[in-house]
């Protein structure tokens, strides 16, 4: 299942040779190779049969297991019938915006083509997932999780774990997605999901009434007295997920790449895009089987028990199933409860994480401040007839030219760098505005949430700290209750409704990012912008050079090389691709021959 980093092969060999042409591969890291056949499939986790999106068959994908500095080189093939980006959720990217996997970054992988991403996993440890970035594809699967171990060289703040458990967690529709994405596209909401799965599956059969017979669950098999690292994700479209394993504490230890101060919780509150590990030591006697939930947070209690994910915890000498009811979380709606926990979460700063020198060395919380963005979310409302998702009154539309190509190649009128640092007193647009980074700036961002339901914001490229989080709104003496000093770093963080979360990032790190809702249905209608960092400076050591196979599209399609894009897909070849085919082979011919000239 995981690919061995040390037999390249002749392809390999050839990607070596490119990157190291290109200054890409930093002396002597491993690379790594994965082969994706991303495709549909079919899958029944609710008792109803419909596509999921699997990779090399498998759904959830497989896990992507590297160590921090790791090359990693993902051949994607695009076998779904639209186009295809992965995106790697919380993967810093250092450089190198060209591998982010969002549109405002790539041209989507066309149907029938294949697409190598590389990247380096510098500098990180930590848990992660990647998952589709458009087409509403993410709400049936095409993702998976990311585990990136630290160096042997590199202490680990608790003791090596005698397993190492991935659980995705996500709400579920038994819609097809196609039917979702147009739901919202005529101004229509997505309802309440239809379940909750575990690694795919759905829900064990707790209570007769509740959960349909013949459902396949997740079982995960675990030895009495052993410590296990339980890396849970919530991967899902729009609902907050409570965690929890009955009769079991979980240590929290590490969030996002951050080691955290490790305390023990019996559940906790994992929002949309989240990621945390916990260890969980096998202590309970095996009488019988333990549930492990997810249960949807901040829904009305009709529906509570529908929208609730059960999973099995076996022990191997287990004397029986798991019964009686499943146990109880937090109460329902109890944001000020939730938000409590998430205020506990905090940095261990004395732990070294990706390097031995202790996270808290980066004394964030004496940073003088370059930039504030206070960003007002508002419900989705009607901006020239169409139902729409906005931050400060702006609804990011996403052009045909990926921001990033139009900077590289200086494609005017693409994007403006405009976006307000504040919600102005004017009716509500869509545009594509950009917020202009300082290089190297230190920036405050406030998120307002003026909706009525929970939502989390993601910044791609960095990891953030987490610096305060209160009902009400934000003003200029909510500082004074900011966390200085051990605030966790991370890549995503929850706002409540009516309340405010305010994050620090420093800006090193050179290229175009997004910042986005990471519940689906509020991130497709709009609700999402992107952060350009450029170095004044003329020099390329800050930023990686346009990596050779990029695709090329909306004003730039011209471009295309076809020597990059030999696709190896047959399934859907048609007059027309092969008319397509010939006229790149021409294109190819006359860009050769400008060449020459
Ligand atoms: C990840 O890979 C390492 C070797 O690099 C291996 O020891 C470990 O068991 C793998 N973890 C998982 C969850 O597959
Ligand atoms: C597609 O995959 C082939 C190997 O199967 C590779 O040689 C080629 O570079 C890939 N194309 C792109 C654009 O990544
Ligand atoms: C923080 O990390 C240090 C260094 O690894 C470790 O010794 C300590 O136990 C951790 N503290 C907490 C509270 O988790
Ligand atoms: C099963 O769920 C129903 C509805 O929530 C509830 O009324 C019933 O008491 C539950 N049965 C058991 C055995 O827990
Ligand atoms: C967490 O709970 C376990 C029992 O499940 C206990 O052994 C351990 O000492 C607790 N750790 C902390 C830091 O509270
Ligand atoms: C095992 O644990 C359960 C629940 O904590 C308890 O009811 C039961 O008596 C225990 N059985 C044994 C054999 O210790
Ligand atoms: C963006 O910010 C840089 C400074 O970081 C400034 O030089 C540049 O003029 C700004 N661009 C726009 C369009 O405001
Ligand atoms: C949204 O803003 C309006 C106008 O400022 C205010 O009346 C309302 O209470 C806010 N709602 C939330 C949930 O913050
Ligand atoms: C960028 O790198 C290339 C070689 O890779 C070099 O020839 C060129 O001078 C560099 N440009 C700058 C501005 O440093």
């Amino acid at each position: 299942m995981h690919p061995s980093p040390s037999s390249p092969g002749l392809i390999s060999s050839l990607f070596l040779a490119a990157v190291l042409l290109s200054g890409g591969a930093l002396g002597g890291d491993p690379f790594v190779y994965y082969d994706w056949k991303v495709s549909l499939m079919s899958a029944s986790p609710l008792g109803v049969k419909q596509q999921v999106i699997g990779i090399n068959g498998q759904f959830p994908g497989p896990i992507l297991n590297v160590t921090t500095n790791w090359n990693v080189v993902v051949n994607v093939v695009n076998h779904l019938d639209e186009p295809f980006l992965v995106t790697w959720n919380g993967l810093q990217h250092r450089k190198n915006s060209w591998q982010d996997g969002v549109l405002g970054t790539n041209c989507p992988i066309p149907s029938g083509w294949n697409w190598t991403y590389q990247f380096q996993v510098k500098d990180q440890i930590g848990s992660f997932f990647y998952f589709p970035s458009t087409h509403f594809q993410k709400a049936v699967g095409g993702y998976g999780g990311i585990i990136i171990n630290n160096r042997d060289v590199i202490p680990v703040p608790f003791g090596t774990p005698d397993g190492d458990i991935t659980i995705i967690i996500s709400d579920w529709y038994t819609k097809d997605y196609k039917e979702l994405r147009e739901a919202l596209d005529n101004g229509k909401g997505i309802g309440v999901p239809n379940g909750v799965l575990f690694n795919g599956l759905g829900p064990y059969r707790y209570n007769d009434s509740n959960v349909p017979d013949g459902i396949t669950y997740a079982t995960t098999n675990v030895e009495p007295g052993k410590t296990y690292r339980f890396r849970v994700h919530n991967a899902g479209i729009s609902t907050c997920l409570n965690f929890r394993i009955q009769n079991h504490n979980m240590l929290l230890v590490e969030t996002e790449g951050s080691y955290t101060v490790q305390q023990n919780y019996t559940n906790m509150d994992i929002h949309v895009g989240q990621s945390y590990s916990f260890l969980v030591t096998m202590d309970q006697n095996a009488s019988s089987d333990y549930y492990m939930v997810a249960s949807a947070r901040f829904v009305d209690p009709t529906v509570r028990d529908k929208v609730t994910g059960v999973a099995i915890l076996h022990y191997y000498n287990s004397q029986g199933p798991a019964s009686g009811p499943l146990p109880v979380g937090p109460d329902e709606g109890d944001s000020y409860a939730s938000m409590n926990q998430a205020r506990s979460i905090r940095w261990n700063v004395s732990a070294g994480a990706a390097r031995p020198n202790p996270q808290g060395s980066f004394r964030y919380g004496d940073i003088t401040v370059t930039d504030v963005y206070v960003l007002v979310n508002r419900p989705a409302e009607l901006i020239n007839g169409k139902l729409r998702t906005t931050l400060n009154g702006i609804s990011y539309v996403a052009p045909e030219t990926p921001l990033k190509l139009a900077q590289q190649f200086n494609v005017a009128g693409v994007y403006k760098l405009d976006f307000p640092n504040r919600i102005m007193n004017r009716p509500a647009k869509v545009d594509t505005s950009l917020i202009n980074g300082t290089y190297r700036g230190f920036m405050e961002i406030v998120f307002q949430n003026n909706d009525t339901t929970v939502q989390s914001y993601h910044l791609d490229g960095y990891a953030f700290f987490v610096v305060g989080m209160d009902f009400g709104i934000w003003t200029e003496n909510s500082r004074g209750t900011y966390n200085k000093w051990d605030g966790v770093a991370r890549c995503t963080t929850q706002v409540y409704p009516g309340a405010w979360t305010a994050i620090l990032v420093s800006l090193d790190n050179v290229g175009i990012w997004n910042l986005r809702a990471q519940n689906l249905d509020t991130w497709y209608l709009g609700q999402e912008v992107y952060v350009s960092v450029v170095n004044p400076e003329d020099t390329n050591k800050t930023e990686l050079p346009l990596p050779d196979n990029a695709i090329f599209c909306g004003l730039l399609t011209s471009l295309q090389n076809e020597q990059s894009h030999k696709f190896r897909f047959s399934r859907a070849t048609s007059v027309t691709e092969g008319c397509r085919m010939i006229s790149f082979g021409l294109l190819t011919i006359w860009l050769g021959f400008l060449l020459l000239c």
